[in-house]
């Protein structure tokens, strides 16, 4: 009996490692198990219990029992090992996990970032705020508070896009002007980026979403000359080299007086490109006086002046990596914003 257990215990384990799926397993159960012709059910069927003692029949009851739990044992295993690897089967894909990934591929940062982050860090050596204003802003602090009432012509230089609620996508920096000076009073030094926006065709230098700094220092004794300083000593930094500048006389409503500051073009040298437009100027830099009505709407009194400058970033960021379209940076082609340091 216990030679004919055992090769029943060996011929089972074979069986079982062949199964591969759960009907496999059920097959090899009812080959051993099964209630009729079952191998193991039939080794009590085939015993002459007839011709054994009372101890021999008792080892032959005790050793098929064993038999069974085991195979019973064995089957439950095989069966659970079959449905698992059945469901991981079919929940994943098969991989081939020796093949190369594929490189997710790292961004870059705009040359408008970039230089902006260059920008703040020299402003704060100088003792400025960098502040953020709103792109979307009120009709009031765009242009009425900036001296530009709703019948003045200024106002169709600015042209904008507006909002249902009556509020517009602001047209420049000055727009946060009287904003921060109502939060910090004076004495004040302060910049403050961001993407403005205006309803007009694009060009080589027009976008209709561009980016301004808008610079503000108010104190008593603030002059033209304090503007000039700061003004030379921010484009050498920023050009890394002698840089040519005119002022010439520019109106804004929100200065008195108000210029505006060009540099040579870095592009051509002066000889006349696309960009200046075969000027050999680029009005980098509208800037100015603050008006007394815009400081006394910003809670500044009759003995405090300032000066206010409004550079184009986006320009800006032109001349100095040398960009000749504007329409490049929203072109969405990421060769171009490959060929940028992340830093200047
Ligand atoms: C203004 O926006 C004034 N707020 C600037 C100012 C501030 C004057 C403080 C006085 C005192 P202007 O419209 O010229 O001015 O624009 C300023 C700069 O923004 C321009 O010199 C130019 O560099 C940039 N800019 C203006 N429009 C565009 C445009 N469509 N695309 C790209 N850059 C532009």
């Amino acid at each position: 009996m216990d030679s004919r257990t055992e090769a029943l215990r060996k011929a089972l384990d074979a069986d079982l490692k062949e199964a591969r799926t759960a009907r496999e397993v059920e097959a090899v159960r009812v080959k051993y198990l099964g209630q009729r012709g079952g191998l193991i059910t039939r080794l009590i069927k085939d015993t002459d219990f007839q011709s054994l003692s009372q101890g021999e029949r008792r080892a032959v009851g005790v050793g098929v029992q064993e038999l069974k739990s085991f195979a019973q044992g064995r089957i439950e295993k095989a069966l659970l090992d079959a449905s698992m690897a059945g469901s991981l089967e079919a929940s994943y894909p098969r991989v081939d996990l020796t093949l190369p990934g594929v490189s997710p591929g790292l961004g870059s940062i705009t040359p408008i970032a970039t230089l902006q982050v260059f920008l703040e860090d020299i402003f704060r050596g100088l003792g400025f705020l960098v502040e953020q204003g709103y792109e979307v802003e009120t009709e009031y602090y765009n242009f009425d508070v900036l001296n530009i009432p709703p019948e003045h012509p200024a106002r169709d230089m600015q042209d904008t896009f507006w909002l249902d609620n009556g509020m517009l996508l602001r047209t420049h920096t000055s727009a946060s002007q009287v904003r921060v000076m109502r939060k910090y009073g004076s004495p004040l030094r302060a910049i403050f980026p961001g993407r403005c926006f205006r309803f007009e065709s694009t060009d080589a230098s027009h976008e209709n979403s561009f980016y301004q700094c808008e610079g503000l220092m108010v104190n008593r004794g603030v002059t033209v000359a304090s503007l000039i300083g700061v003004m030379e000593m921010l484009l050498t930094q920023v050009f890394e080299q002698l840089v040519t500048v005119r002022l010439r006389p520019g109106y804004f409503p929100f200065v008195e007086p108000g210029f505006e500051l060009d540099i040579r073009c870095l592009l051509c040298g002066g000889q006349g490109c696309r960009v200046c437009k075969r000027s050999g100027w680029v009005e980098l830099m509208p800037c100015g006086m603050v008006h007394p009505r815009v400081l006394a709407a910003g809670g500044m009194d009759a003995e405090q002046s300032g000066f206010a400058f409004g550079l184009g970033l986006t320009r800006l960021a032109m001349m100095k990596f040398g960009i000749p379209d504007i329409r490049l940076f929203d072109s969405g082609d990421l060769r171009f914003y490959r060929q940028f340091p992340a830093a200047v």
